[in-house]
């Protein structure tokens, strides 16, 4: 009986904590702008600022440690400025690159023009990268942005710094637009898929990512708690054949209560 009442309690504490969570502890009141967002006045930029904004985007909005972290899933680019040398002149190279910038650039744009050995797509023998071109898609890093994150890396990679600071247009006219277009809010559970990401790890609403779950028929065997739970705290249980500490743990705190609703009534309905 003791126990009984344990579990009920708990049971009650867990749902008005996912209550409490659902309408107030999700950023729904205030959602601030994704930081890059923020008008960037690059005319008043010195490189070391222009570098750290890299370091910002390469860390956030670029999606990049994701996969490059010390978990083994990418190649750590610590020291792209002696590997990216020794990549062009592998005979397995295909690209266009001549320099350290231009292979960054090219593996941002043409993730597929060389592939790391072992790192490949499998079944495609190296031919393949998983990696998501970075300039389009959901992830879609503008031109300014793409140079900042090779700053970045050239810095932090042991290169010589190449990068200029991009022109700017005219103040103001670059501005508007993306603000207005980050406040509508989401309406359907494939543009929450899309901006969180998820389909760069897992084969979800057509894309195809590989370093997760298939997620396609995910709601044949599991409840819309288990899902939640998954997304919100995804170590609480790992699925079997997968590492834990891969999916990012942030999502509780990014997505809004009914970007997470849609996504799990989603994924519970896909089977
Ligand atoms: C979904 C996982 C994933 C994401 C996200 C990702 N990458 Fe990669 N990246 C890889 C994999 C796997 C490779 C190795 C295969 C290859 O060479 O394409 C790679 C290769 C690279 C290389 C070539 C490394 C080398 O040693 O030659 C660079 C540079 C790079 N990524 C930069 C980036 C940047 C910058 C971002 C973010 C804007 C990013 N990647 C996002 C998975 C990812
Ligand atoms: C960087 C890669 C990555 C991203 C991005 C990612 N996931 Fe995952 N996800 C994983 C891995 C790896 C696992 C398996 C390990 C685990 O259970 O924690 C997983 C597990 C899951 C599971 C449990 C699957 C099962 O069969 O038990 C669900 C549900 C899930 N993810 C949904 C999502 C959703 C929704 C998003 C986007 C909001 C997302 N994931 C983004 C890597 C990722």
């Amino acid at each position: 009986m003791i126990n009984f009442f344990k579990v009920a309690v708990f049971s009650l504490l867990m749902v008005m904590a996912f209550w409490a969570f659902a309408n107030f502890g999700i950023p729904q009141i205030k959602p601030a702008p994704p930081p890059v967002e923020e008008k960037l006045d690059l005319g008043a930029m010195t490189m070391d600022q222009f570098i750290a904004l890299g370091g910002k985007i390469f860390n956030g909005k670029g999606t990049c440690t994701l996969c490059h972290n010390k978990m083994g899933r990418a190649p750590m680019l610590d020291q792209i400025g002696k590997n990216a040398p020794e990549r062009l002149k592998d005979p397995r190279y295909k690209g266009t690159a001549k320099t350290i910038e231009e292979y960054i650039h090219e593996s941002m744009e043409h993730p597929s023009a060389y592939v790391v050995a072992g790192f490949g797509k499998s079944g495609t023998n190296d031919t393949e990268s998983p990696m998501p071109v970075v300039t389009g898609g959901s992830i879609g890093l503008k031109e300014a942005e793409v140079q900042a994150v090779i700053a970045y890396l050239q810095d932090s990679g042991g290169a010589e710094v190449t990068v200029t600071i991009p022109e700017m247009p005219a103040a103001g006219a670059e501005a508007e637009a993306p603000a207005a277009e980050a406040a509508a809010p989401l309406k359907t559970a494939e543009e929450v898929i899309a901006k969180y990401g998820c389909g760069m790890c897992h084969t979800v609403a057509g894309q195809a990512g590989e370093l997760g779950p298939n997620l396609t028929k995910i709601g044949a065997t599991k409840s819309k708690d288990y899902i939640r739970q998954s997304i919100l705290d995804p170590d609480a249980v790992i699925a079997k054949g997968f590492t834990g500490g891969m999916m990012p743990q942030t999502f509780g705190e990014e997505m809004k209560a009914k970007e997470l609703e849609m996504l799990v009534n989603y994924l519970a309905g896909s089977k």
